[in-house]
């Protein structure tokens, strides 16, 4: 079957990698990349992309609605994968009110183009798909009963070796919403509108909701890309408050494989959680990295130790995110591919090989932001 699908937000991190396996896995469909490229959003991403025949880039905004609108209608487009957003917490203390308007502003806008196009057609809203792509942030954060670690009691091949989990909560699809961060609160809202939509229009919707992604391409302001980054340039490693905070990480790739599962055979208005059950405390993964880059650039091991520098904890900062992914494999049969350790060689060799990638974004303004946030280090 053919189809007409625009991406918003395919130049930034994950966007660039549905929008590369969407490419190349479906020559017969159009696949139209909205991105107003932002700090975040970079057509380097995309370059061994760009030119294939179903590949389109569209520089607009989604808080654009009549923009939306009229390239909908032009592309005739049937499905819709939202990952446009404000993504980074730190950002989200510093400017509430930029992420309400993209996360929050830029998702209605979005739903209503796809709701004025989609009603003015004969079939309406059949074969159509709105598909939300959300955080495990919403849920808030969970307690940390087992500091120490336990076995987890779920494993996936995308598993640390270690298979730890520092509670016996997980974040499940039915749980309430808690968000605690402007970002996290802003994408709640979000999906609130998105299944909105569907209770009050009839819109086929989806909202998945993922654990922390890492991997190629991701803007050097998240945890894992600076620090490699940092360590490589010999620079302060900022860790907040103890380094305990705990997250579940993802390789990127497995994700938009779910993303990929999920638009195309999810049951409408249905959650789905994706994460790999992979817990990690910051400092642990902050070792494991200088063990990593060190290795790998020769050094001496545990050399660049000395780089770990505590600062002032983030404010509101969520304790523990786990995120329990067995209705996605039970219901759809997704399996990740990736386990974390390979993960990690993989991601650390990317980032070296690909200094020029990283210059290209480091230099300039993103440089005095930097600053701006952690003085000139
Ligand atoms: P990112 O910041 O790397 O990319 C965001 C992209 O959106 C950029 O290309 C940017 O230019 C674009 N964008 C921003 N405002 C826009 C606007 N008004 N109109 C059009 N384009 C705009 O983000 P990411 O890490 O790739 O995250 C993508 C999505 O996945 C987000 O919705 C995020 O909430 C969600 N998510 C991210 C993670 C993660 O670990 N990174 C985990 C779960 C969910
Ligand atoms: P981040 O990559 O910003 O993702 P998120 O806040 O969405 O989980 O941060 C991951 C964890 O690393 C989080 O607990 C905050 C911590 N962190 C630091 O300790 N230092 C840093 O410089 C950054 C960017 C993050």
């Amino acid at each position: 079957m053919k189809r007409s699908i625009i991406i918003t937000g395919g130049a930034g991190f994950i966007g660039s990698h549905v929008v590369r396996l969407m490419v190349n896995k479906y020559p017969e469909y159009r696949i139209i990349n909205v991105d107003l490229l932002t700090y975040a959003g970079n057509l380097n991403n995309l370059r061994d992309i760009e030119n294939k025949p179903n590949y389109r880039f569209v520089r607009a905004n989604i808080c654009d609605t009549n923009t939306i609108l009229s390239l909908m209608k032009e592309e005739r487009v049937d499905g819709i994968i939202h990952l446009a957003a404000e993504s980074h917490v730190d950002r989200s203390i510093k400017d509430p009110v930029g992420f309400a308007t993209t996360n929050i502003l830029g998702t209605i806008s979005l739903l209503q183009a796809a709701k004025l196009y989609w009603e003015s057609l004969p079939e309406k809203y059949e074969g159509k798909r709105f598909y939300h792509i959300s955080t495990d942030e919403v849920y808030g954060a969970l307690e940390m009963t087992n500091p120490e670690g336990i076995e987890s009691p779920f494993t996936t091949k995308a598993s640390s070796a270690h298979h730890h989990a520092y509670g016996t909560k997980f974040f499940t699809e039915d749980l309430k919403y808690n968000p605690h961060s402007p970002y996290s609160a802003a994408k709640a809202s979000s999906d609130h509108f998105v299944r909105a939509f569907h209770d009050t229009y009839g819109m086929p919707t989806i909202v998945t909701n993922c654990s922390n992604n890492y991997g190629p391409y991701q803007f050097p302001e998240k945890l894992i890309p600076l620090f490699i980054n940092n360590i490589r340039h010999r620079k302060p490693l900022p860790v907040y408050g103890k380094g305990g905070n705990v997250r579940d990480w993802l390789y990127v790739e497995d994700h938009a494989r779910a993303i990929d599962l999920i638009f195309h055979q999810g049951k409408t208005a249905e959650t789905y959680n994706i994460g790999g059950f992979n817990e990690w405390k910051n400092i642990d993964i902050i070792h494991l990295l200088i063990e990593t880059v060190d290795r790998k650039l020769g050094r001496k091991k545990g050399e660049d130790e000395s780089l770990i520098t505590y600062v002032t904890d983030r404010a509101g900062h969520d304790l523990r995110y786990a995120i329990d992914s067995r209705k996605l494999q039970r219901e759809l049969g997704w399996e990740p591919s990736l386990q974390f350790e390979e993960g990690i060689e993989r991601t650390v060799d990317w980032y070296l090989n690909n200094q020029a990638w990283m210059d290209n974004i480091t230099s300039g303004e993103y440089e005095k932001y930097y600053e701006d946030m952690y003085g000139n280090r």
